[in-house]
């Protein structure tokens, strides 16, 4: 596996590879890796002929608050990770390869990124697109791979890429789950044990409405005020959002019909963890 850190470097590669006439798939993360991101690999590798994996923790996506400096890194585990998931290239840039001084252009993908996650991150999304948009630029890929746990994320990258003419098709992958139900995310390693525990109340609660929207409920309030009342209930979690919405413009559903995200946001202990599912009724 090539490991680059540079933009020139990486460049140049992704020129290579556009000569010898090879599909590019790029899979973008923040490391700390897990069964999920590793779940894109393997699409890539399935679909592409030279799968690059980026790992930038993006500091700008971060708020003032947020846990940019504790986000946990392990670049030894990630690198024997991607090896043995036979990734041809790691892309490891630092801060100052992406973002020099004076650095001031950013992307916004207007209306979607200010709902959902939006509102209680401001500029978050705005971060990610710019970010992604670079990465795409820099890498070069016919397909880049993201993972559904991120719903907004992905329908915000897909509308870039649609808007704005990119060559790179983006690809959504399953979420993927602890055996238990707990979404896999690099920020369940903040958890305590008990509050691992307790995190399973954001699957639990998303199951108990996808029964009951089986069940013949469609009313999105009532859908809604269940998974509350469920995750209200386990003492150390706080409900961020839930929201029942219109998977393509993320606008609030007053009726469960059609094509349906449930999402939400959850603070356990300080650990904010999301989850979704989507659902065609
Ligand atoms: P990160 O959280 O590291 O996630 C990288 C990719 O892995 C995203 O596409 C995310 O949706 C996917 N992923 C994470 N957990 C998953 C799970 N349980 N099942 C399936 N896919 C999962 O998302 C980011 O990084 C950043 O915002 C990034 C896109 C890299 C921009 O900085």
């Amino acid at each position: 596996m090539k490991v680059v850190t540079s933009v020139a470097g990486m460049k140049a590669l992704a020129r290579q590879w556009k000569k010898e006439g090879k599909k590019v798939g790029f899979v973008p993360t923040m490391g700390y890796l897990h069964e999920g991101h590793l779940s894109l690999v393997r699409e890539s590798k399935k679909r592409a002929d030279i799968t690059v994996v980026s790992i930038f923790v993006n500091p700008t996506q971060f708020g003032p608050n947020e846990d940019f400096k504790k986000y946990p890194r392990d670049l030894e585990k990630d690198s024997a990770y991607l090896e043995k998931g036979g990734v041809d290239c790691l892309f490891y840039p630092d801060a100052a390869e992406i973002y020099p001084p004076g650095y001031r252009t950013y992307v916004e993908v207007r209306g979607l990124q200010d709902r959902l996650c939006g509102k209680s991150r401001p500029g978050h999304f705005q971060a990610v697109a710019t970010v992604v948009l670079k990465l795409f630029d820099i890498v070069g890929p016919g397909l880049a791979f993201f993972g559904a746990k991120d719903a907004q994320q992905v329908l915000i990258i897909g509308k870039m890429a649609a808007d704005l003419d990119l060559d790179t098709e983006v690809v959504t992958c399953p979420l993927v789950r602890d055996p238990d139900g707990l979404a896999l995310s690099s920020r369940n390693a903040y958890l305590s044990p008990e509050e691992r525990k307790a995190a399973l109340v954001l699957s639990i609660s998303l199951r108990w409405a996808e029964r009951a929207i089986a069940a013949g409920e469609r009313d999105a309030a009532k859908a809604i005020a269940g998974i509350r009342a469920a995750i209200e209930a386990e003492p150390l979690a706080r409900v961020d959002y839930v929201e029942a919405v219109d998977p393509v413009n993320l606008e609030p559903l007053a009726e469960i019909c059609g094509d349906v995200l449930i999402a939400l946001a959850v603070f356990v202990g300080s650990t904010r963890l999301i989850d979704n599912i989507r659902l065609h009724v």
